[in-house]
């Protein structure tokens, strides 16, 4: 299972990739996330409006990609991803953003890597087959689609997609649609599952965590405190925050033994 292919302190899981030095949630940004010894990464997984799945974070494609420059797209602005099928969104560069904004800094300080245009939106098949070549453990987070209540059919397609890449024992499944979670659980006993939280724990979180059977907790740094990881790491369940770009506080949670999940894995590997 994932945790069998990371360390048990210290662990270093770089969020969407190098974020901070590649464009994020690209196969370049996980090629830099592995050279640089991470762990492992970080990843978000959506659909296509063709339904294939796919690697992205935001629901709409204007902060990441060119599609600002595309005159052809212009009438679908927002630019929601569902709205666009895979052979649409595979067009689309996905790298040029990041050396026009400098969003970290990195490309003005010279620090970011050459190249970082021409990339593509990839697949979850490519991330998968990445996976499985290089026994690079991935963190899946699926994103909340916001379909109706019950229908976590992303789910079953996730899975499907993991068994035919062979990649089991090298995925974390996460999400903020904890119903996404309980539908994991119930299609396979051994695939590990991270419960995802912002702001505030659920309520009676070590039996909610439980629940799931979850193998660990992903609380936002705000709400990740010593007393939880120790409780938590008593109850054999690890705990991983995000997304901690301080090197002081990121420092501070792994020395009270969590795992961080961090823009800057450079920095702390
Ligand atoms: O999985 C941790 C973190 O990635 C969750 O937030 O918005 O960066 O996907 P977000
Ligand atoms: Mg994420």
């Amino acid at each position: 299972m994932f945790f069998d292919h990371v360390p048990k302190r210290n662990l270093v899981c770089a969020h969407r990739g190098a974020r901070s030095i590649a464009p994020e949630n690209t196969l370049l940004a996980l090629r830099i996330a592995r050279d640089c010894g991470a762990h492992c990464w970080e990843t978000d997984v959506r659909q296509a409006g063709s339904g294939e799945l796919i690697i992205f974070h935001d629901d709409t494609l204007e902060r990441c990609t060119d599609i600002c420059e595309r005159p052809e797209a212009a009438a679908l602005k927002p630019w929601k991803v569902e709205n666009f099928s895979q052979e649409e969104l595979r067009r689309l560069d996905a790298g040029a953003w990041f050396l026009k904004n400098d969003p970290y800094g990195t490309v003005a300080e010279g620090v970011a890597v050459a190249g970082l245009g021409g990339q593509q939106i990839p697949l979850l098949r490519e991330v998968l087959e990445f996976t499985a070549k290089h026994r690079f453990p991935v963190n899946l987070e699926i994103k909340d689609l916001q379909g109706p209540e019950g229908d976590a059919a992303v789910v079953d397609a996730v899975l499907t997609m993991i068994h035919e890449t062979g990649t089991r024992d090298l995925v974390l499944l996460s999400s903020f649609r904890h119903e996404y979670l309980y539908r994991a659980r119930s299609l396979s006993r051994e695939i590990a599952i991270a419960v995802l939280a912002v702001g505030q724990h659920p309520p009676d979180l070590l039996n909610y965590l439980k629940s799931f059977a979850a193998a660990a907790y992903h609380p936002g740094q705000e709400i990740c405190d010593d007393a939880l990881i120790t409780t938590l790491g008593e109850a054999g369940i690890r705990v991983n925050s995000w997304t901690v770009n301080d090197m002081t506080r990121a420092q501070q949670i792994l020395s009270a033994g969590a795992g961080v999940i961090t823009d800057w894995p450079q920095r702390l590997i």
